[in-house]
């Protein structure tokens, strides 16, 4: 084969890889067709990588190997975590991500510096993805140890940080502009690279551990596009693609769950909402009603519609399987169950569909929030089971509430509520729910987990 029809090949596989991204990204926004995007991504960034074994340009087969043998020894324990620690997963992906982007954009450099050969806007590209690689891999770490709780969630904050935070930024521009006219000044480099990981040290320590699957989905922005910087920077088009296509999802997503919660990007960076989470823990003390598995299976039997309402406690008790049970039972028996999805439910965007799909709980009984909220007064029963601010209405009418303008799932129109979680503690943001107090709600207090196998086995004994 001539190097000519080689290269075609090659540019004709990253053309096909690339449509594959487009596809699996349209693919992953439904549940349905979830797994057949992964798996078109899959095979698009291994079309990718096979194209770019064989350009011509690669030699050194043994390094990457080493590198290969590397990554998987890292990516095979990072993809078998439990479902509630994705967040976490997800951040020290992207603390890897970015790592590899700002180690080539480092090797770029001093190939470059040797050769004499870095032309001004090569120095913009290589200083501009090195920064952005740079802070996005300590802020993603940062971000990472907050998740699992190894760092502290709390927000660290002291006067004047913004100021210092952004004279930080500054200084790491101002030294890659120097690099512009001085590209020689290695020493300058070096610097404009710690700087860049103590920024990104910064950016993350003042939000609060809850928003963080917020600020993670920004990290991916940046490391995305930090990807798309190292595809100029290596003349990769199919990297500079794939790299823009990541930053646009991540950065859109982000947007997606503000818009969720009813937040705005700059409180959620300044962190605001994960200092509630600390320090305005209160529940009143107001008596509820409280209910026993007896009772709760006795009334759902007798029901026509139940809607459910799953929450960050469901994943917590990783009761999705005794869910499905309870579904299966409800259902045999006539009962119309739907599952009711809150785009932010949980902690991470999608996290009840994941759990729900990962229980086969048939895709047609999820909706979402807009098309079920009109659904909850002809219900009978609405459960809870380990939801609580994505059903709290003082969303609804509460000024001074946190979580004001959020909107929220209907449940308190349904005739009646069952709401299972382990005590009156409040969720991620730190203040109590107005639903429990009404006078047609029961409170079912225990593990979601143990509680919906009682109801399962008392459902057993109650006649049809
Ligand atoms: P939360 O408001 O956090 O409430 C979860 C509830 O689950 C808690 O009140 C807790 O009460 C209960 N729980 C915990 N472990 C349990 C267990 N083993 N069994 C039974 N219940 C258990 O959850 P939500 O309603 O899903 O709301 C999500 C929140 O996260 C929203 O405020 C949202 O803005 C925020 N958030 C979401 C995302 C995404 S993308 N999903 C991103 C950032 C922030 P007990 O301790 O009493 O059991």
């Amino acid at each position: 084969m001539t190097p000519e029809t080689m290269q075609q090949l090659i540019d004709l596989t990253y053309i096909i890889a690339v449509v594959g991204f487009i596809l699996a990204l349209k693919w992953l926004s439904s549940p349905a067709s979830a797994m057949r995007g992964v798996l078109i991504g899959e095979i698009a960034s291994g079309m990718a990588v096979v194209a770019t074994l064989f350009d011509p340009q690669v030699s050194h087969y043994k390094w990457i190997i080493i590198a290969l043998i590397i990554g998987a020894a890292v990516g095979i324990p990072l993809g078998m975590v439990k479902t509630t620690a994705v967040p976490q997963r997800t951040a020290l992906s992207h603390a890897f991500g970015a790592l590899s982007a700002a180690i080539i954009g480092i090797a770029e450099y001093y190939v470059g510096i040797g050769a004499h050969n870095l032309s001004r806007f090569q120095m913009v590209e290589i200083g501009l993805e090195v920064i952005i690689g740079s802070l996005t891999v300590t802020g993603s770490l940062i971000a990472a140890g907050k998740l699992q709780e190894i760092l502290p969630q709390r927000p660290i904050t002291y006067k004047g940080q913004n100021f210092v935070s952004l004279s930080v930024l500054c200084t790491a521009v101002i030294l890659m502009l120097i690099l512009v006219i001085h590209p020689e000044y290695t020493h300058v480099f070096e610097a404009m690279v710690g700087v860049a990981l103590v920024f990104g040290v910064m950016l993350v320590t003042p939000i609060g551990g809850a928003d963080m699957p917020t600020v993670i989905s920004l990290l991916n922005s940046y490391a995305g596009f930090s990807a798309a910087l190292l595809g100029l920077v290596l003349n990769s088009k199919v990297l500079v693609v794939a790299g823009a296509l990541d930053g646009a999802s991540g950065f859109i997503l982000s947007v997606i769950m503000c818009k969720a919660m009813n937040r705005s990007f700059t409180n959620v960076l300044f962190g605001a909402f994960g200092q509630l989470q600390v320090s305005a823990v209160k529940t009143e003390q107001k008596p509820v009603r409280s209910a026993s598995a007896e009772e709760a299976a006795e009334m759902l039997n007798s029901s026509q519609l139940v809607i459910v309402v799953p929450g960050y406690g469901l994943a917590v008790a990783q009761a999705q399987h005794k869910l499905r049970e309870l579904y299966d039972t409800l259902t045999k028996r006539g009962v119309d169950v739907r599952f009711a999805i809150h785009p932010v439910a949980g902690r991470m965007p999608g996290h009840m569909n994941v759990l729900l799909a990962e229980a086969d709980i048939p895709y047609e009984k999820l909706f979402e929030m807009d098309d079920i909220n009109g659904e909850f007064p002809q219900a009978d029963i609405a459960l809870v089971i380990g939801a609580n601010d994505v059903t709290n209405p003082a969303a609804r009418h509460d000024k001074g509430s946190p979580i004001y303008g959020m909107p929220i799932l209907n449940t308190d129109q349904a005739r009646t509520v069952m709401v299972i979680k382990r005590s009156m503690n409040p969720g991620f943001a730190g203040i109590d729910n107005e639903l429990y107090y009404l006078d047609k709600t029961l409170m079912l207090f225990g593990d979601a987990k143990v509680f919906l196998t009682s109801i399962v086995k008392e459902l057993s004994a109650v006649h049809a």
